[in-house]
C-alpha cells in the first residue's frame, strides 16, 4: 500500500476534503405530506414550474415553507434535494469537492450539479443565513444559461441542467437572528415570490387538528393560538426574542390531547423557552399565560 500512501501525501497539498466535507447529498420523492394550502401557494408553484421561473418563499420560521415545498415535490413526483444554509455551508457543498477514496481521488458533485443532472427540485432553505462568498457562487450557477462550470474538478467540467431542473429558495425576515440581506442580483434570480405568514386563528386550528387523531378542546386550542399570536406580534417588534411557530401550537395540542393540564402545557411549550434570555423574559410570558388561563390554583 506504499503507492497509496505516497498518493495520499501528494494530494494532501491540494486541500483535499476532510471527512466532514465528504457529505454527499441524496434526493427523495416526498410522500403523504400533510399540507393545508390555505394561502393558495401550490397553484403558483405549479405555474412557476411549468414556466421554469424560480421561486422565493419569504416568511418567518414555522409558517409551513418547507412543508409546502415537500407537498409540491410530491404532487409533481420529482426528487427533492434540500440544503439548509448556515454559516457553515461552504462552496464545496454547492459545487462539489475532490475526495480521496481508497488512495485515489474522485470529484464528488455538489448539490447544484447533482440536482441539475437529475432534473430534480433544488430546495435552498434559509438562503439568507449563508456567507456572502457562498451566495456569489450560487448566483453564478443560477444565471439563464442553466449550467455550471466546475473548475474545482481539476479539469474544467461543464454540467448542463436537465430541462426539468427547478429551484426554490426560502428566506426568513431580517428580524430573525443570523439573517442577512440577499444581494439584489441573487434576488432577481427568483422573480416569483411567495409570502407566507402565520395563518388566521381559524385556519391554524384547522391545521393543528390535522395532526391530532382525537377530538380536542377547541377553547383550549384557541387560547394557545391567541397566546402564540401575541408572542409572534411581540417578536415582530423585537419586544421578545422568540416567535413560536405552528410546530409549537401542534405540540401544545398533542400534550393536551394526551391529558396534560392546558396551563402546564402552555408553560412547557410557550413560556420555558424564554428562560434562555433570563427570568424577566420568561416572567412576561408566564404573566400572559396567567391572564389567558386565569390564576394558578
Ligand atoms: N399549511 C400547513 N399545513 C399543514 N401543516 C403545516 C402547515 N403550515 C405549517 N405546518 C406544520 O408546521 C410545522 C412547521 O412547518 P415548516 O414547514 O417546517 O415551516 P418553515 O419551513 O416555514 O419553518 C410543521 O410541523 C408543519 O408540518
Ligand atoms: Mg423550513
Amino acid at each position: 500500500m506504499l503507492k497509496n500512501s505516497i498518493f495520499a501525501k501528494i494530494f494532501k497539498n491540494r486541500k483535499l476534503s476532510n471527512s466532514e466535507d465528504l457529505f454527499e447529498f441524496t434526493s427523495y420523492i416526498p410522500k403523504n405530506i400533510i399540507y393545508d394550502d390555505w394561502s393558495n401557494s401550490l397553484p403558483i408553484l405549479l405555474k412557476a414550474y411549468e414556466k421554469k421561473i424560480f421561486v422565493l418563499i419569504i416568511g418567518p420560521k414555522g409558517t409551513g415553507k418547507t412543508t409546502l415545498v415537500r407537498k409540491f415535490a410530491e404532487i409533481i413526483k420529482k426528487p427533492l434535494y434540500s440544503i439548509n444554509f448556515s454559516l457553515r455551508t461552504k462552496e464545496s457543498h454547492l459545487v462539489g469537492t475532490t475526495v480521496l477514496e481508497n488512495g485515489s481521488t474522485r470529484f464528488a458533485l455538489g448539490i447544484i450539479p447533482k440536482s441539475m443532472k437529475e432534473g430534480a427540485i433544488l430546495y435552498l432553505d434559509e438562503l439568507n443565513a449563508a456567507e456572502p462568498d457562498v451566495l456569489l457562487r450560487l448566483d453564478e450557477a443560477l444565471d439563464d444559461r442553466r449550467e455550471i462550470v466546475l473548475k474545482e474538478a481539476g479539469e474544467t467540467i461543464i454540467v448542463k441542467a436537465h430541462p426539468d431542473w427547478f429551484v426554490i429558495a426560502t428566506i426568513n425576515p431580517l428580524s430573525h437572528a443570523g439573517t442577512k440581506e440577499l444581494p439584489p442580483q441573487l434576488l432577481s434570480r427568483f422573480p416569483i415570490r411567495i409570502h407566507l405568514d402565520y395563518p388566521p386563528i381559524e385556519i391554524e386550528k384547522r391545521i393543528v387538528k390535522m395532526y391530532i387523531n382525537k377530538p380536542i378542546d377547541e377553547r383550549q386550542l384557541e387560547l394557545a393560538i391567541i397566546l402564540a399570536n401575541k408572542l409572534r406580534e411581540a417578536a415582530k417588534v423585537e419586544d421578545i426574542y422568540y416567535s413560536p411557530s405552528i410546530r409549537e401550537t401542534i405540540a401544545f395540542a398533542k400534550l393536551i390531547s394526551s391529558g396534560l393540564d392546558p396551563r402546564v402545557a402552555a408553560e412547557i411549550v410557550f413560556a420555558n423557552v424564554y428562560y434562555q434570555w433570563g427570568d424577566v423574559e420568561a416572567k412576561k410570558v408566564r404573566d400572559l399565560i396567567v391572564s389567558l388561563w386565569g390564576e394558578w390554583e
